[in-house]
């Protein structure tokens, strides 16, 4: 089968090197792709965030299965308008995609469904901000209510701080999300769902802050691990029972069926899991994490969801072991990442690319403030950290930065749920 995959982060990367050693794909188109992308798949442009353009491109590349990476296109409808063409496609609609582009649907279908999540209130008059703030925190959590890459969340104990983010986003027209504050480690648990059925990988964990000991803002993700040593067995089924297929039910019930990626980022306490978000596709950093385990072919798997076909019995199968990846950013990043530098030593084993680019001369220069992710493997989380870092000393860009403690808390066993 021919693939065609839109996007262009180290996630798409990640899902092409999956793809390309499925032996039943016998072509690979990115679009638009990276510099690393051309590497392993024919990069072709393309407005992503445009069903007609994506359309008329799959149809050129006579692609079988047209599989989008992030979040945009899919909130706009592009998965829509290919499978109205006739072309199986690997997302969820425009409506079902409303439970990441929304942050008050996804709170109404968790609601519905009896889903343990934070509370919440959305405040859009800067006159109710004070009194809103007082019903919260310590700690506070202040979302923007829409698409914002996860920088568009601050969580403080600081009322000042939450204060000021909360009138920065009023001032620009969002709309605020208040919420109560989820304390316990943070699961993503990416399923495949199709409609009711609910096929689980395995559990990651991403490193959302910037900095080392989780010091600095929020940023898209600067590493994961997978799978997590401190994570009971049964807590998976438990998620997919309790949160992934209530979820996905309700949505079937309401008419607008989930088919794809369903991404459940959750905080595990004493209770058990509760909701922190959900994401309408796969992750990033984590899918570079969870697919350099998969052993199951992977065009197969999501041909299956696309068409309906899914089976919830099938045993996904995975290597032995861990799998960490680091993320080396650009100078500035999360803030305003300086673009432009030139990279080296980005061509070895296990290096995604996300924001890269070839300049007029030919040159691997940077284009985005996640410039590569740097996967390593290996028997335990300690051995895949160690592949990870040596991998990534290889590599140089100027003003680079990078947490040098992904998965590490977790090698050292000093993760645990609260009891
Ligand atoms: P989001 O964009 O909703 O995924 O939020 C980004 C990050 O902020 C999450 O991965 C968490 O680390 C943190 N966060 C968001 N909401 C909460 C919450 N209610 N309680 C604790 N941490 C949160
Ligand atoms: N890893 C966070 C995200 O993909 O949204």
């Amino acid at each position: 089968m021919r693939v065609l995959v839109i996007g262009s982060g180290a996630r798409e990367h990640a899902l092409l090197l999956a793809l390309s050693s499925d032996p039943s794909v016998t072509g690979l188109v990115c679009a638009p792709g990276n510099a690393g992308t051309a590497g392993i798949a024919e990069n072709r442009p393309v407005d992503a965030a445009s069903g007609p353009a994506v359309v008329a491109l799959a149809r050129e590349v006579e692609a079988d299965l047209v599989v989008i990476g992030p979040e945009v296109p899919l909130v706009l409808g592009v998965a829509d308008a290919v499978r109205e063409a006739g072309i199986a496609c690997f997302g969820p609609s425009a409506d079902a995609a409303r439970i990441e582009g929304s942050k008050a649907f996804a709170k109404d279908v968790m609601a519905a469904a009896g889903v343990r999540t934070a509370h919440a209130e959305i405040v859009d008059n800067p006159a109710e901000l004070d009194a809103a703030l007082d019903r919260f925190g310590p700690t506070w959590v202040v979302k923007d209510d829409g698409l914002a890459a996860g920088k568009g969340v601050v969580v403080t104990a600081d009322r000042a701080q939450a204060r000021a983010h909360a009138a920065d986003l009023l001032e620009s027209g969002h709309p605020v999300l208040l919420e109560t504050f989820l304390s316990g480690p943070e699961v993503s648990l990416f399923c495949l769902v199709n409609d009711k059925t609910v096929v689980p990988l395995l559990p990651a964990q991403d490193h959302k802050r910037v900095g080392d000991d989780d010091a600095g803002p929020n940023t898209g993700g600067m590493g994961a691990y997978a799978p997590l040593p401190w994570l009971p067995q049964e807590m998976v089924q438990r998620i997919v029972d309790e949160v992934v297929i209530p979820v996905a039910a309700e949505m079937s019930d309401r008419g607008c069926a989930y088919s794809g990626l369903l991404y459940a980022g959750l905080a595990i306490d004493e209770q058990g899991p509760a909701v922190i978000e959900f994401n309408c596709r796969f992750g990033d950093p984590e899918t570079q994490a969870v697919l350099a385990l998969l052993q199951t072919p992977l065009a197969g798997l999501l041909l299956a969801t696309a068409d309906g076909t899914l089976d919830a019995s099938s045993e996904l199968s995975w290597s032995d072991g861990a799998a960490v990846t680091v993320v080396l950013a650009a100078e500035h990043y999360p803030a305003t990442p300086r673009l432009g530098d030139v990279i080296a030593g980005a061509d070895g084993p296990g290096v995604l690319h996300a924001g890269t680019k070839l300049d007029d001369d030919g040159k691997l220069v940077s284009a985005g403030g996640r410039v590569l992710s740097i996967v390593g493997v290996g028997a335990d989380l300690e051995a895949a950290r160690e592949q990870a870092y040596e991998r990534l000393t290889a590599i140089s860009l100027p003003g680079a930065h990078y947490r040098t403690d992904i998965g590490r808390l977790a090698a050292q066993g000093r993760i645990s749920i609260p009891e």
